[in-house]
């Protein structure tokens, strides 16, 4: 079964909460990384500790929420080994697992309302890499940029 870590700022983190309701729905297994509460906090401590859980092998896939999931999403790429994908909408989502064999989705808390969230979040799990044109590109990111 699929573990997925999870990661949150303050601007993420209520969204985070009803994501992870979510998952326990849909008996998937998870690892809260954090914030546990709503207070001020730097969303790139939370993209980090789900970047390596990930890469340490401790998760497969990772879910990250800030305001908007960009500032996640710029530092969780930043990770050898990590694909993130910003993806605010269904058919984001779907394309950064088809071609892009995205290994984090990023999230806006700030944009995102939850049922949107919930459709964006059961696309992306359910959705596998295509493979084959795509894993070349995927193999060009790592030879031309060392990541
Ligand atoms: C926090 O206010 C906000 O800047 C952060 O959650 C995120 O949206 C950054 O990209």
């Amino acid at each position: 079964m699929i573990k997925i870590a999870l990661g949150s700022d303050h601007a993420g983190y209520l969204l985070k909460e009803k994501v992870k309701k979510f998952l326990i729905e849909l008996e998937l297994e998870f690892k809260d990384y954090g914030t546990f509460k709503l207070d001020s906090c730097d969303y790139p401590e939370y993209a980090y500790k789900v970047g390596q859980a990930i890469v340490s092998g401790e998760a497969d896939m990772g879910i990250l929420v800030c305001g908007t999931g960009i500032g996640m999403s710029i530092t969780v790429n930043k990770i050898k080994g990590i694909r993130g994908a910003l993806a605010n909408d269904i058919e984001t989502a779907q394309l950064s697992r088809l071609h892009n064999n995205a290994n984090v989705l990023c999230l806006g808390g700030r944009i995102l309302k939850e049922e949107e969230a919930k459709e964006v979040v059961k696309t992306w799990i359910n959705t596998s890499f295509e493979g084959g044109r795509h894993q070349k590109r995927l193999n060009l990111i790592t030879q031309l940029t060392g990541l």
